[in-house]
């Protein structure tokens, strides 16, 4: 069951977590809201942003202020896009179609995934915002092409390559909560992968290394990518600055600084404490976007100053779907918006790109 409208106690971004918890099946809330291991990780990165303190400069003149920014030589209404977030018809019956409408009307781009539980060419349709592919790398070369050739087709502007992720962190949650995707919601872009046969394992070889593993894509795989596309290709899911700075020099045209929302690998560190060294290693002009727990425009201050363009939502999307659908979308990107432009005008900067981290104590 969802609101029919936005509930009137949903004011902030975080209360979208609260009510979604009230209206989704306890398993989906579990397998969204969950992380790796213990969770270290996840509940680190709620913390690593609060222990940033903003230092304001007061009576500068603001009144010509604007969250407008630029990224990848595209003007964006405000420094904000919709992270990945797979299967959302969990959320909603529409999906991703209604994150899509939303994310059209507030002028906020949208990562579609690879598992997106609507096909990627109809949820293109439905956006006149930002439009970027999520990929995950398939097995079949040949097979991720054809994903990629779709992508490019149905007018996606950058190709985003989530690298984190070959294998799926140990989510004890999920499995506590018995999580399974629902009947009728699929991974319906890949409907027509290949079946490859599997290869038998003898009892010296390891079922990670030797198994999934083996399926992960590697550096010659980002170079292979790079080298099919025009749309510029980023790397999601880096936390090192030595990673970031080796898809630069690959030719990737971005990095997502990430830990995939402490879903894989769990004690790894939050990006918001490591995007400052990311920033340094790649130069001031590579695009750095950096999620994980922004949920308040405060939050998206101080990954700017840090050394971010811009910054993504994951779970808050999904959840503000569960709860109003399209318009909970809409409302919570609104929300974090208005938030992100209070935070800039009381600490008295008035355009996206003088937030350094002077701004920061
Ligand atoms: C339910 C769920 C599904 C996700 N699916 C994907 C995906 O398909 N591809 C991907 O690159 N990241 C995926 N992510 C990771 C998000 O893109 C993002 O990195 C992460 O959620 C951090 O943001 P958050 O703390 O705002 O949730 C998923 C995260 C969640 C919670």
């Amino acid at each position: 069951m969802s609101y029919a409208a936005i509930p009137e106690d949903a004011l902030c971004v975080a209360d979208y977590e609260r009510l979604a918890k009230g209206v989704l099946p306890h398993a989906i809330f579990e397998y969204v809201y969950g992380g790796g291991g213990d969770e270290v990780t996840l509940n680190h990165n709620r913390d690593a942003l609060n222990d940033i303190k903003i230092l304001p400069r007061m009576l500068n003149d603001v009144s010509k202020g604007s969250s407008h920014t630029t990224v990848l030589g595209q003007t964006w209404r405000t420094p904000i896009m919709l992270a990945p977030v797979a299967f959302q018809k969990m959320a909603h019956e529409q999906g991703e179609i209604a994150t899509a409408k939303a994310a059209s009307a507030l002028e906020v781009g949208m990562m579609v995934s690879t598992l997106s539980s609507v096909e990627m060419e109809s949820i293109s349709q439905e956006l006149s915002s930002e439009k970027w592919f999520q990929l995950y790398w398939q097995l079949d070369r040949n097979f991720t092409l054809s994903l990629i050739r779709r992508a490019e087709k149905a007018g996606f502007q950058a190709l985003v390559l989530t690298v984190d992720s070959a294998i799926h962190g140990i989510r004890n949650r999920a499995q506590r909560a018995k999580f399974a995707l629902p009947e009728g919601i699929e991974a319906v872009n890949l409907k027509d992968r290949p079946e490859l046969p599997r290869q038998a394992f003898t009892p010296e070889q390891s079922i990670v290394f030797q198994g999934m593993m083996s399926e992960a894509p590697n550096w010659s795989d980002v170079a292979w990518l790079i080298e099919q596309t025009e749309i510029p290709v980023i790397i999601k899911g880096v936390l090192h600055p030595a990673d970031a700075l080796k898809a630069k020099e690959m030719g990737a045209q971005g990095v997502i600084v990430s830990n995939h929302g402490g879903r894989t690998l769990d004690c790894v560190p939050s990006a918001i404490e490591v995007v400052a060294a990311v920033r340094e290693a790649v130069g001031a002009e590579f695009t750095v976007l950096l999620d994980g727990a922004i949920e308040r425009g405060t939050d998206v201050f101080k990954a700017i100053a840090l050394g971010a363009d811009a910054v993504l939502i994951g779970r808050p999307q999904f959840y503000a779907l569960a709860v109003a659908g399209a318009s909970g979308v809409a409302h919570m990107l609104r929300i974090l918006r208005e938030e992100f432009e209070v935070t800039m005008a009381l600490a008295g900067i008035a355009q996206v790109k003088d937030i350094t981290g002077t701004s920061l104590y």
